[in-house]
C-alpha cells in the first residue's frame, strides 16, 4: 500500500502505519470482533468526506453545504433497511453511530431515565461492558440487573425471566460479545413484553450471520436493534441503530403514538444527536453504505457460511487436542476456550500465541471474577475467512495452537508456519 504524502509529512507515524500493515499481513487473526474491510471501503474512509460538518439529519442540518451528505446518509439508511429486509414504515435506522458503545448509551438515554434499571448479560457470562457493567457508563448512570448463563454455559432463559419479573427493568438487552451459541431473541422478546421492558437486541457480533440468514433475526421480537458495522458485517468501524417507528412504553404499558416525535425512532435520533454525539463522521457513513452494498451480494452469504464452517472445524479440532470449550462447541463465528483445561490461564495463552503470530484475546469464562486475569481465550473465524482460509487451514491452525500451548514447541518454528499460511492467503493491501 502506497502513502504518497504520509512518510514525507510524518516519518514516525508513517513508519508505524507501515509496520502495522506488515503485522496484519503476517498475523493469523482469531480476534472474533475484528475483520478486514475491502479496498473500496478503505478508499472511502480516507477520502475528503472526512472534512465536513453535518450536525443534524438529512434535510435538517445545522451547517450549509450538505446536499451530498444528505444523499449519502439516505443511501446508507435505505441500504441498511434493505439488508435486514425491513420496511421503512415500521423501522427507522440511524446510521451516524460512532461505535457500538456510544450507540448503546444513546439507546439508554433515549428510552429511560437516569437511575432506572437496565438488564443485560453479565461480562463474565459473555455480555458486553455496555450492557451494565459497573465500570461502564451503562453501569454508572443506570441501575443494573444482570443475567448469566447456567452451569452448561448456555443462557438460562428461565432464570432470565425470573430476574426480569423480579427487577422490572426498563430495557432488557439481548446479545453478547463472547457467546458461542444461537441466542433465542423470540424468548427474550416475550420476556421483555411480560416485564414491560423494551427489548434491545445488540447483534454487533452476529450481524453478518443475521444478514445471511444463518442466525435467527431479532427484528420480529425487538424494539431496537443495534449493531456495530465492523465485525462479521465487515464494514468500517461504527454502529447503526434500528428502531421501531412506534410503541413508546410508559409506566410499563405500550402507549399509542400521540405525537409523531414520540416514536422510539425519533427518540433514538435525538439521543444520538445532540444527545451523545456531535457531527457525524461522513466518510464513515459513506463507507457503511458501501459495506451494506457488499453485504447484500450473494458472495457475502457464502462468506458467512464459511465463517461458521471454519469455526466448527476449529472448535472440533481443539477439542480433539484436549482443549475444553465453554458450552462444548459453537453455533456461530466464535468459541470460548477454557485454558485451564491445558494448565494455562487466558493471559498466559494470549501471550504465547501472540509470540508466534496468532492474535486471540483473553476472555472471562463463566464463573471468572477477575476480568484482567481471566481463564479463557476467545477465538473467532471472521478475519481468517476473509483471507480465504477454509476447513483445511483451520486444522493447521489448531495444530499450531496445540504445538504452542500444549507441546510447547519452539516459537521460531511455529512462527514460520504461521508466516507460511499468511503468505498463502495474503491481504491485498
Ligand atoms: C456486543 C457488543 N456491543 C457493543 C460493543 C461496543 O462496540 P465498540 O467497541 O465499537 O464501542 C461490542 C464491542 O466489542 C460488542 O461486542
Amino acid at each position: 500500500m502506497k502513502f504518497r504524502y504520509l512518510e514525507k509529512e510524518d516519518k514516525k507515524i508513517g513508519d508505524l502505519v507501515k509496520r502495522e500493515i506488515e503485522r496484519q499481513k503476517e498475523t493469523i487473526n482469531l480476534i472474533a470482533s475484528e475483520n478486514y474491510v475491502s479496498s473500496a471501503v478503505l478508499e472511502v474512509l480516507g477520502s475528503p468526506l472526512t472534512n465536513k460538518y453535518s450536525e443534524g439529519y438529512p434535510g435538517a442540518r445545522y451547517y450549509p453545504g450538505n446536499k451530498i451528505y444528505d444523499e449519502i446518509e439516505k443511501i446508507a439508511q435505505e441500504r441498511a433497511l434493505k439488508l435486514f429486509k425491513l420496511s421503512a414504515e415500521e423501522w427507522g435506522v440511524n446510521v451516524q453511530g460512532y461505535s457500538g458503545s456510544p450507540a448503546n448509551l444513546a439507546v439508554y438515554l433515549a428510552l429511560i431515565n437516569l437511575g432506572e434499571i437496565i438488564m443485560g448479560m453479565a461480562l463474565n457470562a459473555g455480555g458486553h461492558l455496555t450492557h451494565g457493567h459497573k465500570v461502564s457508563a451503562s453501569g454508572k448512570f443506570f441501575k443494573v440487573a444482570q443475567y448469566g448463563v447456567g452451569e452448561d454455559g448456555f443462557i438460562d432463559y428461565k432464570e432470565l425471566e425470573k430476574k426480569a419479573l423480579e427487577n422490572k427493568p426498563k430495557i432488557i438487552i439481548s446479545g453478547a460479545t463472547a457467546y458461542a451459541r444461537e441466542i433465542d431473541f423470540e424468548k427474550i422478546g416475550k420476556i421483555a413484553k411480560k416485564a414491560g421492558a423494551y427489548h434491545l437486541a445488540d447483534i454487533s457480533h452476529i450481524a453478518g450471520l443475521v444478514v445471511a440468514g444463518l442466525h435467527k433475526s431479532p427484528f420480529p421480537y425487538a424494539d431496537i436493534v443495534m449493531t456495530t458495522t465492523h465485525k462479521t458485517l465487515r464494514g468500517p468501524r461504527g454502529a447503526v441503530i434500528f428502531a421501531r417507528r412506534k410503541k413508546i412504553i410508559e409506566n410499563n404499558e405500550i402507549q399509542k403514538i400521540k405525537k409523531k416525535e414520540e416514536t422510539i425512532f425519533d427518540r433514538i435520533n435525538k439521543a444520538v444527536f445532540p444527545g451523545v454525539q456531535g457531527g457525524p463522521h461522513n466518510n464513515v457513513t459513506a463507507a457503511k453504505a458501501l459495506a451494506f452494498l457488499e453485504a447484500g451480494k450473494p458472495s457475502f452469504r457464502v462468506y458467512q457460511k464459511q465463517i461458521i464452517k471454519n469455526a466448527k472445524v476449529l472448535a472440533e479440532e481443539l477439542k480433539k487436542k484436549g482443549f475444553s470449550l465453554v458450552t462444548g462447541g459453537t453455533d456461530n463465528h466464535l468459541m470460548l476456550v477454557d485454558m485451564r483445561s491445558v494448565g494455562l490461564d487466558g493471559m498466559g495463552a494470549e501471550r504465547m500465541l501472540e509470540e508466534i503470530g496468532i492474535t486471540a484475546n483473553r476472555n472471562a469464562v463463566p464463573g471468572d471474577e477477575k476480568p484482567f486475569r481471566p481463564s479463557g481465550v476467545r477465538m473467532g473465524t471472521p478475519a481468517v475467512t476473509t483471507r480465504g482460509m477454509k476447513e483445511k487451514e483451520m486444522k493447521e491452525i489448531a495444530e499450531i495452537i496445540y504445538g504452542c500451548l500444549v507441546k510447547k514447541e519452539s516459537a521460531v518454528g511455529l512462527k514460520k508456519e504461521v508466516l507460511k499460511l499468511c503468505k498463502k492467503f495474503p491481504l491485498m493491501y
